[in-house]
């Protein structure tokens, strides 16, 4: 394992909602590198979520940067209005998007960094073409859609071969623990999303520190 600090973007989704501008608040306090926000459509996936409203409202409370992961049909449709609600990062999957270096172009557009996500059976292979165009790359450790399930572990090749051909941000989400966070740093994470791992623990900033490796 090198020296290189690796980021922790705690995931909202597993936040209390009822005090969201407070949860914010609290990981920013506890040494969060960037904000992860899960925006589900309910049709990419089967679980709906996070509207450009509430990233606006959030906005207010925090100058972290915010992750922004789109998983939603169409997302070429929605940039702007995640843009102008105060997105840094906007992720979106690739399985979702006829148009993808299009709408990697919106999104630059708008001056904001764009990253591609690739759901655990997408082959690299789908991101042919993109990767020089991309700051980030989002594998997917899990079927996205919801919190708390198990670490794909069977996704680190992939993680690894990237890393070989991809200068970019390399993340990873998906059941990221104390222990897994260690095999996706090995294998070349370079940020972590967590959200059971953060908000389900007594201090965020132990649990956050703890996932570093
Ligand atoms: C899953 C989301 C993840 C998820 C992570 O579709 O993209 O960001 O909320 O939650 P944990 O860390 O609990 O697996
Ligand atoms: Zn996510």
């Amino acid at each position: 394992m090198s020296d290189k600090k690796i980021l922790i973007a705690p995931s909202i989704l597993s936040a209390d909602f009822g005090r969201l501008a407070e949860e914010v608040k609290a990981i920013d306090s506890a040494g969060a590198d960037w904000v992860h926000i899960d925006v589900m459509d309910g049709k990419f996936v089967p679980n709906i979520t996070i509207g450009p409203l509430v990233v606006r409202a959030v906005r207010q409370t925090t100058k972290l940067i915010f992750d922004v992961h789109l998983m939603i049909d169409d997302p070429g449709q929605y940039v702007e209005e995640f843009a102008d609600a105060g997105s840094d990062f906007i992720t979106f999957h690739v399985e979702a998007c006829k148009d993808p270096a299009g709408t990697i172009a919106k999104i630059r557009s708008k001056g904001k960094k764009a990253g591609v996500s690739i759901k655990p059976g997408t082959d690299l292979s789908s991101l042919d073409g993109l990767l020089d165009k991309v700051d980030m790359v989002l594998v997917m450790t899990v079927e996205p859609g919801f919190a708390g399930q198990s670490f794909m572990r069977d996704m680190m090749p992939k993680i690894e071969q990237l890393k070989k051909e991809f200068n970019g941000y390399v993340q990873v989400d998906g059941g990221i623990t104390k222990d897994t966070a260690k095999e996706a740093i090995t294998a070349g994470a370079d940020v972590l999303v967590a959200g059971t791992a953060v908000f389900g623990k007594e201090s965020y900033a132990e649990a956050i520190k703890g996932l570093r490796g």
